[in-house]
Formats: C-alpha cells, sequence, structure tokens
C-alpha cells in the first residue's frame, strides 16, 4: 500500500484591524522608529482590542475562513490542534473553544505549548494523525493575543511583539506532495531567558506577583537572539541536508518572524536569496505561534504544487525546528 501523507489544502487566517504603529510607540516610551526598525525589521503591529476577546477570537475567525475557501461543513472536522502560549485560560484549552465557536462538533481539541516553534509542534502532531491512516481532517491553529502578556512599559519587549491567528487544514494524500519531514527540538536549559514568572504551578498568582510584574513576557533579548540565530540556522540547514536538497531546490523558506536579522541569518546559511524568504515582519512584528501560518496566508497564491518549502522557527523553551512541505495545490 503506498504512505499516507499529510497534505496542507487550506489556509486561513486573521488579523485584528488595530495598528500599534512605531510612531504611537514612540509616544508610549523610551525609542524611535528607527530603532526599532534597524534592530528588529519592524514598522507596526496588529492588536486584538475590546473587552471580552481572546486567542479563540481570532483562531475562530481563521477556522472559519478555512472552512469557508476548503467549502466543508464543520461538522467533518475529525481534531483541531491549538498552538498557543496565550490560551484563553489556562484550562480548558482553548482548541476545545474554538472547536465549540466554530461548530467543529465532530472534532476532539488540544493545546500545544513550544512557544514559537508551536506551530510547527502542532503541525508535526497532526501529520502523525493523518499518516496513521485514522483521521481525515485535521486544523492546525497557531495564534496569540501577546498584547495580553506585554508589559507595554518595557522597552525592551513591548516593541517585538503583535496578535494575529492562522490555520491549516491537513487531509490525506497518496501523492507524493504534503509534510515530508520535520525536526523538532528543545532543551529546558534555555527557560531562564524567556518565560513568564508567575500564573503557574510553580509560583501561583498573587497580589505580590501582580505588584511585581511577573505576569508578563520576561525575555534576555541577547541571549535568545544568540541561540535563535545559531539553533533556526543550524536545524534548517539539517533538514535540507538529510533530505539531499540545496539552496536551488528550496522555492520557499517560511522563517519565524523575530527579528529580520535572524531571518537574513537562516537564509543566508541555506544558501537562499531574499527572493525566496517569507517576510512580513514588517506588518506584524512577532505574533509568536501565528507568524508561519500568517506568511503562508499572504504567500498562498503563489505557490504551486510541488514547492519545496521549509517551515522554520526558534522560540521559548527553548525550543526549535524545521519541517519540509511539498506544496499541494494551486491556487485557482
Ligand atoms: O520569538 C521568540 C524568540 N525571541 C527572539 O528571537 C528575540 C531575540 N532577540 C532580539 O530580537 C533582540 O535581542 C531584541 C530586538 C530583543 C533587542 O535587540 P538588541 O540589538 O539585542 O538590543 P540589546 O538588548 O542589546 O540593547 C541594546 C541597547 C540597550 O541600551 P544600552 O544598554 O546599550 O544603553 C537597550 O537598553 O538598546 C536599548 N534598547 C532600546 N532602545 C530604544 C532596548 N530596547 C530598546 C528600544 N528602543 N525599544
Amino acid at each position: 500500500m503506498e504512505k499516507i501523507n499529510a497534505a496542507i489544502t487550506a489556509v486561513g487566517a486573521y488579523v485584528p484591524e488595530f495598528r500599534l504603529t512605531n510612531k504611537i510607540l514612540e509616544t508610549m516610551i523610551d525609542t524611535t522608529d528607527e530603532w526599532i526598525k534597524t534592530r528588529t525589521g519592524i514598522d507596526e503591529r496588529r492588536i486584538l482590542k475590546g473587552e471580552g476577546l481572546g486567542s479563540s477570537d481570532m483562531g475562530f475567525e481563521a477556522v472559519n475562513e478555512l472552512l469557508k475557501k476548503r467549502g466543508i461543513s464543520p461538522e467533518e472536522i475529525d481534531c483541531i490542534i491549538c498552538a498557543t502560549v496565550t490560551p484563553d485560560m489556562v484550562f480548558p484549552a482553548t482548541a476545545n473553544i474554538i472547536g465549540d465557536k466554530s461548530g467543529l462538533k465532530n472534532a476532539f481539541g488540544f493545546d500545544v505549548s513550544a512557544a514559537c516553534s508551536g506551530f510547527l509542534y502542532a503541525l508535526t502532531v497532526g501529520t502523525s494523525f493523518i499518516e496513521c491512516g485514522r483521521y481525515k481532517k485535521v486544523i492546525v491553529v497557531g495564534v496569540d493575543k501577546m498584547s495580553a502578556i506585554v508589559d507595554y512599559t518595557d522597552r525592551t519587549t513591548c516593541v517585538i511583539f503583535g496578535d494575529g491567528a492562522g490555520a491549516v487544514l491537513l487531509e490525506p494524500t497518496q501523492e507524493k506532495v504534503g509534510i515530508m519531514d520535520s525536526l523538532l527540538k528543545s532543551d529546558g536549559s534555555g527557560r531562564p531567558f524567556l518565560h513568564m514568572k508567575a500564573g503557574g504551578s510553580l509560583k501561583p498568582a498573587s497580589t505580590e506577583t501582580v505588584a511585581a510584574k511577573e505576569h508578563y513576557i520576561y525575555q534576555e533579548g541577547q541571549s535568545v537572539f544568540k541561540f535563535a540565530v545559531k539553533g533556526m540556522a543550524d536545524v534548517s540547514y539539517e533538514l535540507m541536508q538529510r533530505n539531499n536538497l540545496t539552496g536551488d531546490d528550496i522555492s520557499w523558506l517560511v522563517p519565524h518572524q523575530a527579528n529580520l536579522r535572524i531571518i537574513d541569518a537562516t537564509a543566508n546559511r541555506m544558501s537562499l536569496p531574499k527572493e525566496k524568504v517569507m517576510i512580513n515582519i514588517h506588518k506584524y512584528g512577532n505574533t509568536t505561534a501565528a507568524t508561519i501560518p500568517l506568511c503562508l496566508w499572504e504567500w498562498e497564491s503563489k505557490l504551486k504544487k510541488g514547492d519545496n518549502i521549509i517551515l522554520a522557527a526558534f522560540g521559548g523553551g527553548f525550543t526549535w525546528g524545521a519541517t519540509l512541505v511539498k506544496w499541494a495545490y494551486d491556487t485557482k
């Protein structure tokens, strides 16, 4: 019997309307448009405004678009996996909340926590569900409402992050397309450099933790930068090597959008020209689990069946990885 591959058959996404520009940030903290642009590549990021709106509301929009584009009903979905570090609540899983809002009545769902690599981890899990032959339609969502955990008085983090959601549908195919390989890594000893100090079982929320601003992102930027530059470039190169691919064989690199300098270093290591690299960090900043599906969504009309695409990420944990996708369809 031919091997079953998991193909991406549709992409949906959502970004909130409000644009937090560098100019606005100049009025909030001691920074400049020039510093942010040259150090990160970011011009603006989207922020989800409004009471009572969480990550699930953005995930719901992305899933709805995906279902509409594929022309299928929500009842056909078997499973939804949501990658996020900003769940609506600690529990239940945001995947379940998106499933409820989107009418996925026959799907089971759960969340994956792997920070900026979350989408790649969730995609790999979803791929296994399809490849084993048990499930026919799996949705993988990457969503983060980073504005919920950003301290807008901390200039070292608040300029970087934004909100957004992206989702892909995985379906079985016996053609040689789809998710072809995935290389995932993690190293928990990296946790001191990027984490949230309180709100977990180690340090539950208290008036003291709130006063000490311990429910926000804590990042030692330079240390993370060093690990990210090496980690993302190395893992992408390793994935190319074990699949006997050179830069000429790759149609697109889809890097996690954390910092333009990290993206450039990865592209150089892979011998890829800028024209083959998806970059939208200037418009959305770092949306954590959403950056990669947001790129696929934006570039979807340019992708051709058979294109070799490498997705690559590095994030908190540390977690990092790369996935090789052979694109499965031409957009009509
Ligand atoms: O996606 C998850 C993984 N995360 C990442 O991959 C992020 C990796 N790190 C980075 O992207 C960069 O380290 C940052 C963008 C966070 C910071 O850039 P940097 O070039 O590493 O800056 P730095 O932290 O070394 O700071 C350089 C200077 C410092 O001033 P002094 O000490 O030299 O006087 C900072 O205080 O820049 C200052 N600075 C700022 N100045 C203006 C830091 N943030 C700002 C700011 N505006 N927003």
